[in-house]
């Protein structure tokens, strides 16, 4: 990017993020970042899903199954919600969304009845902005408030204690865009080619999904 577009662009992005449109289309369940769910500790850092319930739910270990749905369906997240604020041992997963818990629900559901569980293939921002999520979850808060692209600009939006980060990524050059003020970039700001090539294939190279 250019610096009059960088110029153009990120401004219309702040006025999109300030104009506070919340619209967040609903995504499919997606089984493969259930499967990273499943093996992520909760707030206790520590207790994860796998330790209670199996390395897999391929047995019904604690009633796991409640969540499997059944095989014509994607899984019955609400199981899950219901254990979360019923059973102790899982109140620390009270943060989960509930797109984390079609996810879950979904893995489930396919490692029950045998389906194949398939990572989505993601473009290069996808996969280095959920990877950004999942390594700073508390400057990247996910959910996104906000998701879309700008011209050759995609990017994401979120909101941390009312305070706005976004993370861009430019088609036109490659280069990762960091709004993050309690991290050091109070304006957007560009990491660089170097910087930017490095952690796209870093977060390849994680498997994010
Ligand atoms: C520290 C242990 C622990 C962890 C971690 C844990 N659970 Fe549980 N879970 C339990 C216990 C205990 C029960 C209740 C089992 C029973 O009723 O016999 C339960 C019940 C459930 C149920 C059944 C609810 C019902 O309808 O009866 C589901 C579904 C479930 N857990 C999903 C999960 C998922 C998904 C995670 C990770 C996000 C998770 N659990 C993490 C201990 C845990």
């Amino acid at each position: 990017m250019n610096f009059s577009a960088t110029r153009v662009l990120w401004p219309s992005l702040l006025v999109v993020i300030s104009i506070g449109s919340m619209s967040h289309g609903a995504l499919a369940a997606d089984p493969a970042r259930g499967q990273v769910l499943w093996n992520k500790p909760g707030l206790s850092g520590v207790n994860m899903c796998s330790d209670c319930h199996g390395v897999t739910p391929s047995t019904n270990v604690s009633k796991v199954w409640n969540a499997s749905g059944s095989r014509s369906d994607q899984g019955f997240p609400s199981a899950i919600r219901n254990a979360i604020s019923t059973q102790r041992d899982m109140f620390e997963f009270s943060d989960l969304t509930d797109s984390d818990l079609a996810d879950l629900a979904s893995y489930i559901n396919a490692i029950r009845y045998g389906k194949s569980i398939t990572p989505p293939s993601l473009t290069d921002a996808e996969c280095l902005f959920n990877w950004a999520e999942i390594q700073l979850p508390t400057v990247f808060k996910a959910p996104a408030v906000q998701s879309g692209t700008i011209s050759t600009l995609g990017y994401r939006v979120y909101s941390v204690d009312g305070t706005t980060n976004a993370l861009g990524h430019d088609t036109a050059d490659s280069q990762i865009w960091v709004l993050a003020p309690s991290f050091g970039f109070a304006a957007p700001a560009p990491l660089g080619s170097a910087t930017s090539a490095s952690l796209l294939s870093t977060s390849r190279a994680a498997g994010c999904r």
